[in-house]
């Protein structure tokens, strides 16, 4: 990532050891976590099945795709990232055939060959704005083609008993990332920018959730959530982020703890509007 990208979006630098590590963490505990409930959409998704060739937006360590690969290996996946850490890791991960990872930036992206389906799995929170996206996306991908953003539904998340000083941390997190022009809390307006543009168009939009009963002391889940609070922290903002630390060990204890992670996945189809008959 260069410094002009890095200094707008510090949360994702990953050019010291500890960030790179942190993230390549918590990038494998994320698709251990919700990749069933995403594997459940595309077994059951027609364009998905039908896709020959994926590329996948913000790669990172490459976890994801390689853990997706297996159920769907008749496809051919390319992963681009602007992370050059993240990509050599995604590189010495990759064990399936017909996947190769390259450093790149989605904007600036080319490919002689159209995409039948794009991934975008946790990046558009990450970006400004959803219309250089579309038209970037569009040059990516085939006509007919689909994209899927796959973000997390923050409204649909919760914790009992009540962890309000991690919710206050993420509320803060969140509105710090509107002051930086982050799509993080305009998801919800995606849909409305794809109704208005003609090369568009939303066809499926889902809203799932991953519970998980705890105690949660010492798994995987709780060291998720302290990776969660370790990134925010570095993003900048300031915020009560010790005393969530403390807040999230003494709720993990409790035998009687429950956490739900909501899941938002959107499928839009490229539309040839040039051959579109009216
Ligand atoms: C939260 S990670 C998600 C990684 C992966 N998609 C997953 O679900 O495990 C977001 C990734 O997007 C990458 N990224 C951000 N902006 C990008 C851009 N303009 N082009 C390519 N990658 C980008 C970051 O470097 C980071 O690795």
């Amino acid at each position: 990532m260069t410094t002009a990208q890095a200094a707008e979006n510090e949360i994702l630098l990953t050019s010291t050891d500890r960030a790179a590590s942190d993230w390549d963490e918590l990038l494998r505990l994320q698709t251990e976590m919700f990749l069933p409930v995403e594997l459940e959409f595309f077994f059951s998704n027609s364009s998905w099945a039908r896709a020959g060739s994926v590329l996948d937006v913000g790669c990172g360590n490459g976890s994801y795709l390689s853990t997706l690969q297996p159920f769907f290996p008749q496809k051919t996946y390319v992963g681009i990232d602007v992370s050059d850490e993240l990509v050599r890791l995604a590189e010495a991960r990759a064990s399936g055939d017909g996947m190769t990872f390259e450093q790149a930036d989605f904007f600036s992206y080319r490919s002689e060959e159209p995409f039948d389906a794009i991934l975008m799995r946790l990046i558009v929170q990450h970006l400004s704005g959803f219309d250089s996206l579309l038209e970037q996306a569009s040059l990516l991908l085939r006509p007919g083609g689909a994209l899927y953003v796959i973000e997390p539904d923050i409204e649909n998340s919760r914790t009992f008993p009540r962890t309000p000083v991690f919710d206050r941390v993420v509320r803060d997190f969140e509105k710090h990332r509107e002051l930086s022009d982050k799509n993080r809390k305009r998801l919800g307006e995606l849909a409305g920018v794809v109704a208005r543009n003609p090369d568009w168009r939303l066809s499926r939009e889902l809203r799932l959730s991953v519970p998980t009963v705890g105690p949660f002391a010492e798994t995987s889940h709780l060291r998720m959530m302290q990776l969660w609070i370790d990134l925010m922290e570095r993003s900048g903002c300031l915020s009560l982020f010790d005393a969530a630390r403390d807040e999230l060990a003494c709720w993990s204890e409790n035998p009687a703890s429950f956490c739900q992670v909501g899941i938002r996945i959107l499928q839009l189809k490229h539309v040839d509007a040039q051959h579109q008959i009216h």
